[in-house]
């Protein structure tokens, strides 16, 4: 920010000093200083609405601060250039006209003049926001295309660029923001305890944690469990300026997720299913279970949590990248799942192939608006997954690429396997392996780690151990489990003992391989649409997708890489929390120089960013 003010002020600054320059000695002419300011101002409303229609419209810039600096400045001009005008403009209208009127006419003119002047910017609002151009109606993929090349272009279609920015017309808002919490009224209400006490039932700290249960509980699920499982989950964990923010990150803080229940022995609740509302923290019961299917992994769990999302919350803003966004903050809540089910002492199986349509009917859903995403079943047998039964919805609703992309990766028959790619690895070595130290686990309590954790956006200038580092990635990288594509890389600003520069993490060896040495903060910062959040940052974690790998099985790998990065990407979040450090997510960055940051091979798609580092004070 610091310098960034100095900027905004140049223009100012430059003409109040020509002013005392020229004007040496005796005060400017009203009727200068009036033409002066106007043409700053001018130029000063060119700049905001050019940051505001290009930057923040259209990049969903998170961080507003070259915008609203300039709306400061503009205020002051217009409040400047009002100052010298008002009396002209309260003149102009109570001045008679030429013609001589009737007493009181021209009083009515100036009335009339006014309400037509108020009535056509009403117009320009109602025009401009109902008629948005070519991007004010959602894009379509060519429908003759397969699923496998539907998520190709899809990715394609939602990457962003520098020269993408002035190519596509500026994004809009499409429609109003729906409710952030669903209500079932009428429906029978659970009440669920929060979590806490703050103490980890069997005292074991978030690393061991991460990898598995605790010793496996004598007794069901009970209501506690569920509570406490749901609260950091998806539960509310801090509400702020009229947001509810919840124990995930999520894009924007839309909070696209929801959560849906099946119970078929939980102490203290009725089997059926069930809708979790993080708002009030109570279960909205939506009916009873229906009759078995033969799908056991489901069947004979003790619970199952379904994962929807609600792609307007996200869409209206993010449009065309929304599924993006979906994906990656439903993978984070799917860690938190999984790991409070560990917290609490159930096994947790993430479930990678299920029938989405199947699914939605059961809890009522039009799979589209609102499509399901992710399943985890809790205390579950080995059963089988789900069989593809190709239930996809036809239609992809008025969602554009979202519904294109979500029916691209819905459970379908089995597809041809891509065209084998070479992945040149490990060509762009820029010197020796960097072995890791041994990684220390930490010991903080899960539930403290999550409900404190927020994001951080500010860091300080004191660099990051590296051990703590080691400690972190190890943390990070457990098995994959839905998608086995993922690569972690690394932007080294500041870590003790280890040069800046570009790493990539070898997860067998664990150890880094770097890939380019030298200062990448700037061209990092620039890569995520230049938000200070990544410039600042002591390290920045990249992760990206082996295209060919993730799409191995088919189109639903594309969902599936995205939910793991979220995963891998939550993980990093709450080890940085739990070792004193502050963390954020960052889903907004130019695709191609994100890929040339890490010197990706052709076949790489980078899908996620987070930063790391010390808080500022
Ligand atoms: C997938 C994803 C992408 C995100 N992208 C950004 C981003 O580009 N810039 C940013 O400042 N925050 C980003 N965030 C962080 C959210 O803005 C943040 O989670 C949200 O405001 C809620 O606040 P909290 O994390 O403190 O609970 C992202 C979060 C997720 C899950």
């Amino acid at each position: 920010m610091g310098p960034k003010i100095l900027w905004v002020l140049l223009p100012l600054g430059v003409y109040a000093a020509l002013l005392a320059l020229a004007w040496r000695g005796r005060a400017p002419s009203r009727l200068a200083v009036n033409m002066h300011s106007s043409l700053l101002l001018m130029a000063y409303l060119l700049a905001t609405a050019g940051l505001g229609l290009f930057w923040v419209a259209n990049q969903q810039l998170p961080v507003f601060d070259w915008h609203y600096l300039f709306g400061y400045t503009t205020l002051l001009l217009l409040c400047l250039h009002l100052f010298f005008n008002l009396p002209l403009v309260l003149r102009w209208f109570g001045q008679p006209a030429h013609s001589p009127a009737p007493p009181g006419a021209s009083r009515w003119r100036g009335i009339v003049r006014l309400a037509a002047g108020a009535g056509m910017v009403v117009l320009a609002f109602m025009l401009g926001t109902h008629w948005a151009g070519p991007s004010g109606a959602p894009a379509k993929l060519a429908s003759d295309t397969t699923a496998l090349a539907t998520v190709v272009q899809y990715h394609e279609y939602s990457s962003e660029s520098r020269r993408g920015v002035f190519r596509r017309a500026p994004a809009v808002a499409g429609g109003d923001p729906p409710a952030p919490f669903k209500s079932y009224p009428g429906a029978a209400t659970v009440a669920l305890p929060r979590a806490g006490p703050l103490a980890a039932p069997d005292g074991r700290g978030l690393s061991a944690v991460l990898q598995a249960p605790a010793a496996p509980r004598d007794r069901p699920l009970d209501l506690a469990a569920i509570g406490q499982m749901l609260h950091l989950s998806a539960g509310v964990t801090a509400r702020r300026g009229g947001l509810a923010l919840r124990a995930t990150p999520s894009s924007g803080a839309l909070f696209p997720g929801e959560l849906y229940l099946r119970v078929r022995r939980v102490e203290g609740l009725q089997p059926g299913l069930y809708h979790f509302d993080p708002d009030l923290h109570r279960l909205q019961r939506l009916g009873d279970l229906p009759a078995p299917s033969g799908w056991l992994a489901l069947e004979q769990a003790d619970a199952a949590l379904v994962l929807a999302a609600v792609f307007h919350r996200t869409g209206y803003k993010y449009r065309n990248r929304a599924y993006r966004y979906v994906a990656a903050d439903l993978g984070h809540l799917l860690e938190n799942a999984r790991l409070a089910a560990h917290y609490v002492g159930a096994s947790a199986r993430v479930i990678e192939r299920f029938d989405e349509a199947l699914l939605a009917r059961e809890f009522g859903l039009d799979g589209l608006q609102e499509g399901v995403i992710a399943v985890a079943a809790f205390n579950a047998s080995s059963g089988t997954a789900m069989p593809g039964a190709g239930r996809q919805a036809k239609q992809d609703g008025d969602l554009g690429v979202t519904g294109s992309v979500h029916r691209a990766t819905s459970l379908a028959p089995p597809l041809p396997l891509p065209a084998p790619g070479s992945l040149p690895d490990t060509g762009t070595a820029a010197g020796a392996l960097v072995a890791l130290p041994a990684p220390a686990p930490a010991q903080a309590d899960l539930a403290a780690t999550i409900l404190q954790r927020r994001s951080q956006r500010r860091f300080s200038a004191r660099p990051v151990p590296l051990r703590e580092l080691s400690s972190m990635l190890a943390d990070m990288f457990q098995p994959a489990l839905l998608s086995p594509a993922l690569h972690a890389d690394l932007v080294v600003n500041r870590v003790e003992g280890l040069a800046a520069g570009v790493y990539r993490y070898l997860p067998a060896q664990h150890a880094l391989q770097p890939v380019q040495l030298g200062d990448f903060a700037q061209q990092a910062q620039n890569a995520a649409l230049d938000q200070d959040v990544i410039g600042d940052a002591s390290v920045v974690l990249l992760l990206s997708a082996d295209r060919n790998l993730a799409l191995q099985h088919g189109a639903r790998g594309y969902r599936m890489a995205f939910l793991e990065a979220g995963m891998m990407g939550e993980r990093w979040l709450l080890s940085a929390v739990a070792r004193g450090f502050g963390a954020c997510p960052v889903g907004a960055f130019f695709d191609d120089e994100a890929a040339a940051l890490v010197k990706a091979p052709a076949e790489r798609w980078v899908l996620h960013f987070a930063a790391l580092g010390y808080a500022a004070d």
